[in-house]
């Protein structure tokens, strides 16, 4: 790895790698994550051009448990306020000395843009660009079923609701796909759902019931307002009619699934809170093991990195 833009087209043996990685950073038996001094002497800076919770503290925890120094950018009290742009604020910051940036943006494509025209001597790792991609949220995702159900093979996999607008779908469906799982499944209203789900190998389902029955993993989505334009779509009200996630509906799936959702949930709109907080939710170790998989990708593109950095250097003498 060098930069960590995207899952498309990396390999299984990759995607296996950062998996077992961030799992050596859990400690045996518990939701700790270990404390190693794998990129003293390094800078991590966060920033984030889009609001997060998530995102933004795992990856402060994950840079500071690999023993680095982070820097977070507080985009809204910049001086992007003043007219700074993307270029020059990046530019800037690699001034700084920043070995990595860890980038979130609304625009699709903004963390390749910065990878590679802006700064790229500097580690750029993709915190979400606008619909296209999470691959981080998609890691976290493969390690929180991994450690559930131990591995892909036989696993049906169900990614439910607003996947038109959602970066965090396509994530998923690309490192299922890789990782070997045979039925991934897509349930939402036509409206919600982009029309070239074909390339991902995955079954179509409009009716929720059908698309969970005998499922092992449901994963959630939240209706995206703030990207959505038009006028097509369904009001919260209908959307939880007909694709909530409540008790009655979950028993469909095998009696052992786990509920996922990337976070932040819409209590009322797309799961209930008895599902959100029950027995099956897994919803609150993927946050935990979101660390753990921050880890492991900062670790090794900081590798990469390194490595491309002694090429560059070696080739010019
Ligand atoms: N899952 C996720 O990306 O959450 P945040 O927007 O809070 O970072």
């Amino acid at each position: 790895l060098r930069h960590f833009l995207s899952l498309d087209g990396l390999s299984r043996e990759l995607l296996t790698e950062i998996l077992d990685t961030a799992d050596s950073f859990l400690e045996v038996g518990t939701r700790a994550v270990k404390k190693v001094p794998l990129l003293r002497g390094k800078t991590v800076c966060n920033v984030f051009f889009e609001n997060s919770t998530r995102t933004r503290t795992t990856f402060e925890m994950a840079a500071q448990r690999l023993s680095a120094d982070v820097i977070t950018l507080n985009v809204s009290t910049s001086s992007t306020s003043k007219g700074e742009t993307l270029f020059d604020t990046l530019r800037n910051l690699e001034a700084m000395a920043a070995d990595m940036f860890v980038v979130r943006h609304a625009d699709s494509g903004a963390a390749h843009f910065i990878a590679e025209h802006v700064c790229p001597d500097v580690a750029v790792i993709n915190g979400g660009d606008g619909r296209h991609a999470h691959p981080t949220q998609g890691m976290l995702d493969m390690l929180t079923i991994r450690r559930h159900k131990g591995s892909f093979e036989n696993l049906s996999v169900a990614i439910v609701g607003d996947v038109l607008h959602s970066r965090v779908a396509r994530s998923d469906m690309l490192a299922l796909r890789t990782l070997g799982c045979p039925d991934i499944r897509v349930i939402g209203p036509k409206t919600l759902l982009p029309a070239s789900l074909e390339q991902y190998g995955v079954r179509v389902f409009h009716d929720l019931a059908e698309g969970l029955r005998d499922v092992d993993v449901v994963i959630m989505l939240r209706l995206q307002r703030e990207r959505m334009q038009g006028g097509l779509l369904p009001s919260q009200g209908e959307f939880y009619r007909l694709y909530g996630l409540n008790t009655t509906r979950l028993a469909l799936a095998k009696p052992d699934a786990i509920v996922m959702h990337p976070g932040p949930i819409n209590r009322g709109v797309e799961i209930e809170s008895a599902v959100a907080d029950g027995a099956q939710s897994v919803i609150l170790n993927q946050v935990t093991y979101g660390i753990a998989v921050r880890m492991a990708v900062l670790s090794m593109a900081m590798s990469g990195q390194t490595a491309q950095r002694q090429l560059t250097s070696e080739s010019a003498s």
